[in-house]
């Protein structure tokens, strides 16, 4: 069976720690694996701007011995009249995997259900799960675990990165706190995804509106923009009532000690994080965006050697 990987949630608990331990031996010795000689090719498309996505796909398969494609989407005939169901067809004729930053979750849907190799999810508007496996492999370098810690998110509730760490942090085991402002409440379903795997492991998943109360003792704290790739002009006030949620000197004193601090990056310096964090002791921020590419790298190994 194909495995695709569209949300956290698509890799069991078991799964998502098998994954995280190859990414840890990867990232021990890079160039030890080279699962993708041959070479397979990998497909990966940005309907979105990206920096660090894009370029750990691109060395991290060209690390395993593959041959990364990496595509412009706005360029490709998606844009105009192809379905991206016949894109999906076509593509799976070509490459051995593809993975796609585009906008609605619908549309990876759409391109995993009439693919014949595996598809993974490089951000969605409503899912970022690359990026959450980075993350707990940083929280478990920093910590030694993961089951059990507490993981504070304080920005927009509804966005990717919150969507994704209810779900890989659940799954991980973690108890994960949201802090959000009125009207920026995560999806129901994913709330409720997020309950039944944290039931499984021994998680939990909360929404607060209080950030002081929501970061006391808690061993991770994560931010991101306020404003995700294209919601600049949806007309909401994405500054105001979130301006107490920035994590800075004063809200990392809530925290237990020794607590670190993660944003997926581009960082908005001086908005939702301060220079002072994003720069000092408690930031691991530079090792979330290195782990990228172990983790990409695993998933990738995993997708296709492991599972077809
Ligand atoms: N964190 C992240 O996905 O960065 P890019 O948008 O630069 O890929
Ligand atoms: N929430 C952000 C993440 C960027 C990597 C966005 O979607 O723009």
């Amino acid at each position: 069976m194909v495995r695709h990987f569209l949300r956290d949630d698509d890799l069991s608990p078991d799964e998502q720690l098998a994954v995280l331990d190859l990414a840890d031996e990867l990232k021990k010795d890079p160039l030890g694996n080279r699962a993708l000689a041959g070479p397979k090719s990998v497909a990966v498309l940005f309907e979105k701007n990206s920096t660090r996505t894009r370029l750990s796909f691109e060395v991290g398969i060209a690390q395993l011995g593959g041959n990364p494609i990496i595509v412009d989407g706005r360029s490709m005939q998606l844009g105009r009249e192809e379905t991206i169901e016949d894109t999906a067809r076509v593509l799976s004729r070509y490459v051995d995997a593809v993975v796609w930053r585009t906008f609605a979750q619908q549309r990876i849907v759409a391109m995993a259900s009439a693919a014949t190799v595996p598809v993974v999810n490089a951000l969605t508007d409503e899912f970022h799960p690359c990026q959450v496996l980075a993350d707990l492999q940083t929280i478990r370098e920093r910590k030694g675990r993961l089951a059990g810690l507490t993981l504070t998110y304080l920005g927009d509730g509804a966005n990717n990165m919150a969507h994704s760490l209810m779900l890989g942090g659940t799954t991980a085991g973690l108890h994960v706190r949201l802090v959000t402002p009125e009207g920026f409440q995560p999806l129901p379903e994913v709330m409720l995804a997020a309950k039944e795997r944290a039931s499984e492991t021994g998680g939990s998943v909360t929404v607060h509106t209080d950030p002081k109360a929501a970061v006391e003792g808690a061993d991770v704290l994560v931010t991101d923009t306020w404003t995700s790739m294209g919601q600049e002009n949806d007309g909401m006030d994405r500054v105001t009532p979130f301006r107490r949620l920035q994590v800075n000197a004063e809200l990392l004193a809530q925290a237990a000690p020794e607590a670190i601090v993660l944003h997926c990056l581009p960082a908005h310096r001086g908005w939702e994080i301060t220079d002072e964090i994003l720069d000092g002791p408690a930031s691991a921020v530079w090792d979330e965006a290195e782990n990228r590419l172990h983790a990409q790298k695993a998933l990738l190994v995993w997708l296709l050697n492991e599972r077809r």
